[in-house]
């Protein structure tokens, strides 16, 4: 073997051993993976195509120029994932705590760079103590240049990131503004200011798990779509996402064959819906029931369960499924419901991901806690969002469909292609309980009178015909039927041309 070769290979196993035996051996005792290893896990066997290796700081600062480390903290690179591109960064806490120097950056923003220009999405590994601290300024502008191509790439290329260890300070808002965060449980964490800031400035206490772990992220704040056990099933987790995404804006959606016939009748579905309008049922079996093969991959189960947002496939392609749960707090719509619900559907319209919508939704969330903290504006994010879509919209009113969330959840107004109703569909504007009382306030001590009122309002509008009457509704449909109406439709709308008139951007209300 030549020398010039030798030296090459010494220079790689240089860069695969990162900060060294011992650090790998801590990373380990964690029960983290190295960066390397993520990568294998992450991308298919042999797949990954590592650049930048032998990047290097240039800090001489605090005797930074005696400790250079190729690679400087950060692998990237491409790969596939079932055979599709992806491009990749992994830091690595072996080397100086995976923290941000401007080469690393640089490597990272090189991967952006070629990701966008090839349609391609990106994935990002972080494990990061923050900025490097020997560079100062450099690294803050580091920073920035991530963040803005983070900014330049959504809704042109889907980016994911996946916590798996440190992510603090500045550093969270690169993660924040990608489509999807997923957090690895009890080794992961993300915050502005740590512990130990909050307990200074504030007198909290509190553990850094507490302040920003994953069940935090995934259950209070809705920074994260999902917390998983460990890095391996974090990883597996991102490569089954991945099946349901297209490369880019500009590509069409990954299809999978399947053998689960589109026209599979699902005769239970006819005997869901319990008599008591008040009694709740699963819509999560509508949606298993629905899907090829009952796959659903489930975008924030902990956050606002009160709504269901996740990936399915209908005859091998991707769709975008919403659904109201009637199981919490019966299905209504609040304000974390709404914010959760308007950035899935942002995100499928950004990807020209088909949506399917199940309504059971008994109106917005009353109250003053909903009022104060701004049910309007966050309700409005989501009428927002599904009036703004031009995808294929296709909508099934399960049960209730009351007042302004009836208006909201994909319906015929805000240009829903199809919008099917069961025969137990109850589409009014409240319900008949409360409708009566407002209407005959005078007659409110004759319990008789109210009763049969009550009766009356129900026989008139308990049910989807006053709205099919006048076109709001396009079929009335057997519940088993669901499936077919939905794949029929899916196909008959793939040609579906929808533009809205031009601006620079619209004024989402914020
Ligand atoms: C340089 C760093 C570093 C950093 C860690 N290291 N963070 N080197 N810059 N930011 C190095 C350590 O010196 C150590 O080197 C190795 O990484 C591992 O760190 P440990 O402290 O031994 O690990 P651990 O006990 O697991 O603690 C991890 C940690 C802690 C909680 C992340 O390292 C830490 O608090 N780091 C500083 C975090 C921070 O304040 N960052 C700046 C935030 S401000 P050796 O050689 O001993 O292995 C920021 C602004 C971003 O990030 C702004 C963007 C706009």
């Amino acid at each position: 073997m030549s020398a010039n070769i030798e030296e090459m290979e010494r220079r790689r196993a240089a860069a695969r051993l990162g900060g060294g035996e011992k650090r790998i051996a801590a990373q380990h005792s964690k029960g983290k993976l190295t960066a390397r290893e993520r990568v294998e896990v992450l991308l298919d066997d042999g797949s990954f195509e590592e650049l930048d290796t032998y990047v290097e700081h240039d800090c001489v600062d605090f005797g930074m120029a005696e400790q250079r480390i190729p690679g400087d903290g950060v692998v990237t690179g491409s790969g596939t994932i079932n055979g599709r591109l992806v491009y990749v960064f992994s830091q690595d806490f072996t080397v100086f705590g995976g923290s941000l120097s401007k080469r690393h950056a640089e490597k990272i923003c090189k991967v952006m760079d070629t990701a966008l220009k090839v349609g391609a999405p990106v994935i990002g590994l972080n494990d990061s103590g923050g900025a490097r601290i020997q560079e100062g300024v450099a690294s803050l502008g580091g920073y920035a240049e991530v963040f803005q191509r983070n900014v330049l790439a959504s809704g042109v290329v889907p980016q994911l990131s996946l916590i798996m260890g440190p992510c603090a300070g500045g550093a969270v808002y690169s993660p924040a503004m990608t489509d999807f965060i997923f957090m690895v449980k009890d080794s992961s964490y993300m915050f502005v200011t740590g512990p130990e800031v909050v307990k200074t400035v504030t007198n909290e206490v509190v553990t850094q798990e507490e302040l920003g772990g994953a069940v935090t992220h995934t259950t209070k704040t809705s920074v994260a779509d999902l917390a998983l056990e460990n890095d391996i099933e974090t990883l597996l987790a991102a490569r089954e996402l991945m099946g349901f995404l297209p490369a880019s804006n500009q590509s069409d959606l990954p299809v999978l064959p399947t053998d689960d016939p589109w026209d599979r009748m699902e005769e239970s579905l006819d005997t869901l819906i319990p008599d008591n309008a008040n009694q709740p049922y699963d819509m999560h079996e509508v949606i298993a029931k629905t899907v090829d093969e009952g796959t659903f991959f489930e975008i924030q189960p902990a956050h606002a369960a009160n709504i269901i947002t996740g990936f399915g496939r209908v005859e091998g392609r991707p769709v975008g499924i919403v659904a109201n749960q009637p199981m919490v707090l019966a299905g209504v719509l609040d304000i974390n419901a709404s914010k959760k619900a308007a950035r899935f559907v942002r995100f499928c319209d950004a990807f020209s991901i088909p949506i399917v919508t199940l309504v059971d939704v008994p109106g917005f969330l009353p109250g003053t806690a909903q009022e104060h903290n701004g049910i309007i504006k966050h309700g409005a994010k989501l009428l927002f969002a599904y009036a703004e879509a031009t995808v294929p919209k296709i909508t099934i009113i399960t049960r209730k469909a009351y007042g302004g969330a009836y208006d909201v959840m994909a319906s015929k107004h805000l240009r829903g292609d199809l919008n099917y109703a069961w025969p137990t569909a109850e589409i009014a504007v409240m319900g008949a309980k409360g409708a009566v009382e407002i209407i005959f306030r005078s007659q409110r001590g004759d319990a008789d009178a109210i009763a049969e009122k009550t009766k009356e309002y129900e026989d008139r509008f308990a049910n989807p015909f006053v709205a099919a009457q006048r076109g709001y509704i396009d079929e009335v449909i057997y519940p088993h039927s669901t499936r077919k109406r939905i794949a029929l439709g899916l196909r008959k709308l793939r040609t579906k041309q929808l533009e809205n008139p031009w601006k620079k951007h619209d004024n989402l209300p914020l």
